[in-house]
Parts: C-alpha cells; structure tokens; sequence
C-alpha cells in the first residue's frame, strides 16, 4: 500500500482509475473484449450500454470485485490490478451497489457516521459497532459533514429512524449519502437513479455535481438512463457486446452512427456483433425483448425506467 501511495504520488497527473485492454472471458461468451477506460480526477464519466453490453463486469474489475483475464487497472498511476476490493476502498475508491447493502438496526445518521469514521478513525470503529454500547459521540467535523449530507439529500427528517423499512427510492438515497460520507477519492455508481423518482433523481445529481466541485471527486456512472448520462457526463463511454463502440464528449455520442444503432435499431450494427462472436438475442438485444426506451433514448427527454418504477412501488 505504501508503494501504492507513493506511486500516486509520482504521477500526479495520472487519471484517478483507468483500466487498459481489459478482456474477461465467462466461458466461450467474452463479456470484456479489450476496454479501455480513463477518469480524470474531478470529472464525471458515465458507462452506457445495452442489455448485457458488459457495463457490470467492468463495473466488477474496477472495484477489484473480479479479476480480468487480460488488461491492468490502474490507480493514480500505480498498478492494482490484483489489489482486493477491501484495499481498493482504503485508497479512496468507493462504490454503490445496484441492491444497496444496509445495516438493518443502524439508522440513516449512524449509517453516515460509520461511513465517515472508516475513513478518518477506522481504529475506533469496531469498538463502536460490536461493543453494542451505541456510538461514541460524533466530534464537530463529522456532525457537520453529516448533517450536511443529510440536508442535501433531504434526509434529515429520518435520520434517526432504522433503515429497515424504508421504501427502496430513500434506501438508495442513503447508501449515496453514505458512499459520499467516506469521502471517497472515486465513486462508482451502479445505476444511482435506479428506484428513484424524478424529484429524487434530481437531488441526486444535484449532490453528486456538487461533490466533484468542492470536493473534486472523480465519479463513474453506470446508467441505463442514456440522456441521464449525456446530460451530466463530460465523457461518455458506450460498450456493447464486450467492445468499445463509441467513446467522446456527449456530443460526439449522439451523432456516433454505431452508438445510435445500438441505442436507435435503425441500422443493426452487423460489425460490433460480429467481431464480439456472440448473437444478439437472448440478451436484450433491439430484436430481443427490451425496447429502446428502456434502454434509455439519445434524445433530451428521460423515460422513467419501468424496473426503477416498479422497484419504486414495492
Ligand atoms: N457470472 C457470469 N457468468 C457467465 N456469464 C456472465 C456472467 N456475468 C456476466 N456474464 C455475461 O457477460 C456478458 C456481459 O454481462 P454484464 O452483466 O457485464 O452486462 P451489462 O452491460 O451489465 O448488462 P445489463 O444492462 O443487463 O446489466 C453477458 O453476455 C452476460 O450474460
Ligand atoms: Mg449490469
């Protein structure tokens, strides 16, 4: 780890993470055919895709949850490649899940506070979690940070309730003010509009702005939500079937031809399918069973997403 940060240290001007010629293979289908991708530091990237485009198996190798058979990942420059995903976090990489993961019994403020300790005091806090004698008081820094947090994501009105039983849209709106709680270097986002209304979406991306502002946090957006993306993304990578078919500003991927007929189906797009040796049905393909407005449009309007909607309602 100590050559980790000193290697950061080096290379200053590296990206924050960035993967080279990632390839992974699940028996005879490759879900990653050598992808390359770059964040910079203070700087949103979204990760878009069709069904089965290979977005969560990259979204996997970043977060050091698997392993490529090909390719490195890089961290500041310093190569961790084979670095678990627990000393990944350490670093300053932290990530959503598409399910978020909550302690049931803590409530939404001790989940903040816990985030917040790991990253500045990670000694006290076992001591604060098993002993079961509740948590020490929060210093003036963390009661700040966290109310902060709490009052963007207009959570403070349950701050103090458990998290078991909350409906699923707040539940993602805490674990987004948890990841952000730790101060985290990189985020990962696994779908964060996923099971949020409009209104929750908007305060989202609201707060998440903002901490690449003041915070200059480099995030990664993994979206189905396509005009989400273009919208709030300086940089846009677009997969499908394993490939790289488009990368650019938002601009540059509304007018990619390849890019428009994954996303459009008014031209199938025979070579990506091709050169990936996989066909296109069974995985949600445009002549599969997902339409294109579920895949999100190009255009400027954003469809609610109907699993969202219907994970909302649950
Ligand atoms: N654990 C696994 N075992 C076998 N095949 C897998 C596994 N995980 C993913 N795949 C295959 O790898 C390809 C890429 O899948 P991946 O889940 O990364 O796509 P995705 O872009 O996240 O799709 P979605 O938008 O549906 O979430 C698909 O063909 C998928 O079936
Ligand atoms: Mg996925």
């Amino acid at each position: 780890m100590s050559k980790v940060r000193s290697d950061a240290k080096a290379s200053a001007a590296a990206p924050r993470l960035e993967c080279r010629d990632v390839t992974v293979r699940f028996g005879g289908v490759v879900a990653l055919n050598s992808v390359s991708l770059s964040i910079p530091p203070a700087a949103i990237v979204g990760l878009v895709g069709p069904n089965g485009a290979g977005k969560s198996t990259l979204f996997s190798v970043l977060s050091g949850l698997r392993r490529p058979d090909q390719g490195r990942v890089m961290f500041e420059g310093a190569d961790i490649t084979r670095m678990p995903a627990a000393s990944r976090a350490r670093l300053g990489l932290a990530r959503t899940f598409q399910h978020p993961e909550m302690f049931a019994g803590l409530t939404t403020r001790e989940h903040l506070q816990l985030a917040h300790r790991v990253a500045t005091s990670r000694s006290r806090i076992w001591t604060d979690v098993v002993t079961g004698r509740g948590f020490r008081r929060a210093d003036s820094g963390e009661a700040e940070r966290v109310d902060a947090l709490l009052d963007a994501l207009h959570l403070t009105g349950i701050a103090d309730r458990p998290v078991a039983g909350l409906p699923l849209g707040m539940t993602r709106l805490v674990e987004i003010a948890r990841a952000l709680a730790a101060n985290p270097r990189v985020l990962l986002f696994d779908e964060p509009s996923s099971g949020l209304d409009a209104a929750e979406t908007e305060q989202v991306l609201r707060v998440l702005e903002r901490a690449v502002e003041r915070r200059g946090v480099s995030l990664l957006l993994v979206e189905h939500d396509v005009a989400m993306v273009l919208h709030l993304c300086r940089y846009v990578y677009v997969l499908d079937f394993g490939m790289t078919i488009g990368e650019g500003t938002p601009d540059q991927i509304r007018g990619n031809p390849e890019v428009r007929a994954a996303y459009l189906g008014d031209d199938p797009a025979p070579a990506a399918a091709s050169q990936a040796g996989t066909p296109r049905g069974g995985r949600g393909g445009l002549g599969g069973t997902v339409s294109p407005q579920k895949r999100g449009g190009l255009g400027g309007s954003s469809p609610p997403d109907s699993t969202a909607t219907q994970e909302a309602a649950s």
